[in-house]
């Protein structure tokens, strides 16, 4: 039997498989472990499941002689320090497909949303303002026959394209075979953002690439909040650079509800609940339990990363 720390409770089943097999210790509460907790956690354990807010670094790591595995119960891993985790022979294990769609369907709901203004109608309604039926009232953006550009064509970014194709939509695509940015921000009427978060990445939309993007147009992120550069994006909404955003991941997380970015407008946020299904969460549990039981048996990880 190995010890076991896992930083959050988990919906579905595959706790408990966990807690039959090890030593498990679950942190209870809903806020996530400080820096001093996830460190007492895991310096003991040998096996560690940290959520996307657990900072994993090289740090850390010299904390925990005996960790020998770590599984993400995410499918990004920007939060582990990869290089360091592999140096000290710990295997990291993420929780890919499981999540696909359900992410797919928040980015296409935003984008929705987005495009027709459902946010200020519905808030419209809400405030009494619901004169009549007028003809020059909530007027938004068609979403058919539009032209959709997504930054990174992999697992999510690929099931966001299916659902566009239903809606008759002209897709572009950066990265492997695809169009130079510049030329897809040029294009879009939406632009999705679903590459992962890496050094490369970082402010990848920044102001330049915002004033490259039609006054028509609309961004979408549902990767990482660090991927936009957000104090561009308020200048952008604010100067009518773009027409829109919608996201769901912020920079920081949770972001502050004084955050000067709430200020601006056309601007839909809500607090990363890409993958949030009952089902998806469950199946996230369950490749993250599968990942580590198998690294602490001595097998390798279906779901490696590292
Ligand atoms: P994948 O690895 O399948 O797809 C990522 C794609 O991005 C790959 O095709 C990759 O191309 C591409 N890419 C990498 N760098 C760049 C770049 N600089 N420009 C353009 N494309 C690039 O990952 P997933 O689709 O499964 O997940 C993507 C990300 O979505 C995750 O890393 C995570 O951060 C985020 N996510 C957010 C969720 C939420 O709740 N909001 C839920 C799930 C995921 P290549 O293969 O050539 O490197
Ligand atoms: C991920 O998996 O990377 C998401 O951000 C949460 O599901």
């Amino acid at each position: 039997m190995a010890r076991c720390f896992v930083t959050r409770l988990l919906p579905g089943p595959a706790l408990g498989r966990l807690r039959a097999a090890h030593d498990t210790e679950v942190w209870p509460e809903r806020r996530p472990p400080t820096r001093d907790e996830l460190t007492w956690g895991a310096s003991e354990s040998e096996g560690l499941l940290s959520m996307l807010v657990d900072t994993i670094d090289a740090e850390l790591l010299d904390q925990c002689p005996q960790l020998r595995a770590i599984a993400n119960y995410a499918v990004g891993y920007d939060n582990i320090d990869l290089d360091a985790a592999r140096v000290r022979g710990i295997k990291v294990g993420n929780t890919p497909d499981v999540l696909t769609d359900s992410t797919a369907d928040l980015a296409f709901a935003l984008l929705l949303a987005a495009a027709r203004g459902l946010q200020q109608a519905a808030a419209a309604v809400t405030a009494g303002q619901w004169l009549t039926w007028e003809p020059e009232q909530y007027l938004g953006y068609d979403v058919h026959g539009a032209t959709l550009g997504i930054i990174g064509l992999g697992r999510i970014g690929s099931a966001v394209a299916r659902r566009a194709a239903g809606f008759d939509m002209e897709v572009i695509h950066t990265g492997r075979g695809g169009v130079p940015l510049i030329q897809l921000l040029a294009r879009s009427d939406f632009v999705s953002v679903h590459c992962p978060l890496t050094a490369e990445t970082r402010h990848l939309i920044d102001a330049a690439a915002l004033a490259q993007m039609r006054p028509s147009a609309f961004l979408i992120n549902t990767a990482r909040g660090p991927i936009v550069d957000q104090r561009a994006l308020r200048e952008a909404l604010v100067d009518g650079t773009i027409a829109g955003a919608a996201i769901d991941v912020t920079d920081p997380e949770p972001l502050p509800p004084d955050d000067p970015l709430l200020t601006a407008p056309n601007l839909l946020v809500v607090p990363h609940i890409g993958s949030a299904t009952h089902q998806t969460r469950a199946d996230m549990a369950t490749l993250a339990v599968d990942n580590l039981l198998a690294a602490l048996d001595g097998r390798p990880m279906p779901h490696p990363v590292v």
